[in-house]
C-alpha cells in the first residue's frame, strides 16, 4: 500500500485509475443505489460502493481496458456547477440519472430526513408555504423533482445522446429490464439479466440471487424501501398537479413518457 494524492493508502494492484467514464448523477431517491448495485454485478463495470470523490483520482477504483469505472452520486443532478466541472474533466462522460414520480420522491425524501431527524415539522408543513399556501419550490425535497429546470443546465454542456434515464418505478417492476437499457448505452455485453434477481416478498422489493462476494441472495439496506409517511391525499393531488407541467416538459425534452400524471 502507498499513500494517494489525499493522504489516504490506496491498494496497489495492475490497471490504472481514471476518471469515471460514466457516472450516475441522480436522483436522490431515485433508485440510485438499486442501479449501481446491480450493475456491479458486470465484470466489466468497476464501482466505489461509497459516494466518492469525483476529483480524487486515488481512491477511483483501477480499472483494465475494456472496463467501465463508475460512482455515483445523487446531488450532481441538482448541482449548478456540476455540468461545467463535469465537461471540464472529461466531455465524453456518459451520464445515468434514476427519475422517479417527483411527488413519491419528495415524500421518500421527506422520510428520510424524518429518520435523521424525528421532531421534522410534518410533511405538508415543509411543502407548502404557510400550511396551505402555494407549493414551497425552496424546499428541497420539492425542488429536486423539477426535472426539466435541473436538465436544462446540463444540456449548455452535454448534448442529450449523452444521457440515459432510467424509470425508477420500472427499475422496481423489471430490474432486468431496465438494465438491459443501461448495459446497451454503456457499451456493455447484456450480462445481467432475469436470472439475477428475484421478488423477495418480505422486502417488497427485487432482490439479487447472488450478491457480489458472498455467492448468497442479498436484498439492500434497510434505508432502501422505507415505509412512507402518510400525507394526505388532497396534499398529494395539490403536488402532482403542481408538477404536471414540468413533467409534460421533462417528457418532451427526453422525448420518454414516464407516465407519471
Ligand atoms: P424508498 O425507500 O422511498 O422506497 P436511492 O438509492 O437513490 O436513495 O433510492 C432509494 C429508493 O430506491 C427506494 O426508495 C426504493 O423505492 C428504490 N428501489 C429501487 N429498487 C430497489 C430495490 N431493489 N430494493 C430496494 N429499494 C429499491
Amino acid at each position: 500500500r502507498s499513500p494517494g494524492t489525499s493522504g489516504l493508502p490506496v491498494a496497489s494492484g495492475s490497471g490504472r485509475r481514471r476518471f469515471p467514464q460514466a457516472l450516475i448523477v441522480g436522483v436522490k431517491k431515485g433508485g440510485t443505489r438499486a442501479l449501481l448495485e446491480f450493475l456491479r454485478l458486470h465484470p466489466d463495470v468497476r464501482a466505489l460502493g461509497s459516494e466518492p470523490h469525483f476529483f480524487d483520482r486515488s481512491l477511483m477504483p483501477r480499472t483494465l481496458d475494456g472496463q467501465i469505472t463508475m460512482e455515483k452520486t445523487p446531488s450532481y443532478f441538482v448541482t449548478r456547477e456540476a455540468p461545467r466541472r463535469i465537461h471540464g474533466m472529461s466531455p465524453a462522460t456518459k451520464l445515468i440519472v434514476v427519475v422517479r414520480n417527483p411527488v413519491t420522491r419528495a415524500i421518500s425524501d421527506y422520510a428520510q430526513m424524518l429518520s435523521k431527524t424525528p421532531g421534522l415539522p410534518s410533511f405538508g408543513t415543509l411543502a407548502f408555504r404557510r400550511g396551505l399556501g402555494p407549493v414551497d419550490t425552496a424546499w428541497s425535497a420539492v425542488r429536486i423533482g423539477l426535472y426539466a429546470q435541473h436538465l436544462d443546465n446540463w444540456l449548455r454542456y452535454f448534448p442529450l445522446s449523452r444521457f440515459l434515464f432510467v424509470s425508477g418505478e420500472r427499475l422496481v417492476s423489471d430490474p432486468a429490464g431496465e438494465l438491459g437499457h443501461v448495459q446497451d448505452f454503456l457499451g456493455l455485453k447484456r450480462v445481467v439479466t432475469d436470472k439475477h434477481f428475484y421478488f423477495n416478498a418480505t422486502k417488497g422489493f427485487p432482490c439479487l440471487k447472488k450478491a457480489q462476494g458472498s455467492g448468497r441472495p442479498r436484498c439492500l439496506g434497510k434505508s432502501k424501501g422505507r415505509p412512507h409517511p402518510h400525507v394526505p391525499e388532497a396534499m398529494v393531488q395539490r403536488l402532482r398537479a403542481f408538477y404536471r407541467p414540468f413533467n409534460r416538459k421533462f417528457y418532451q425534452m427526453t422525448g420518454q413518457d414516464f407516465g407519471w400524471d
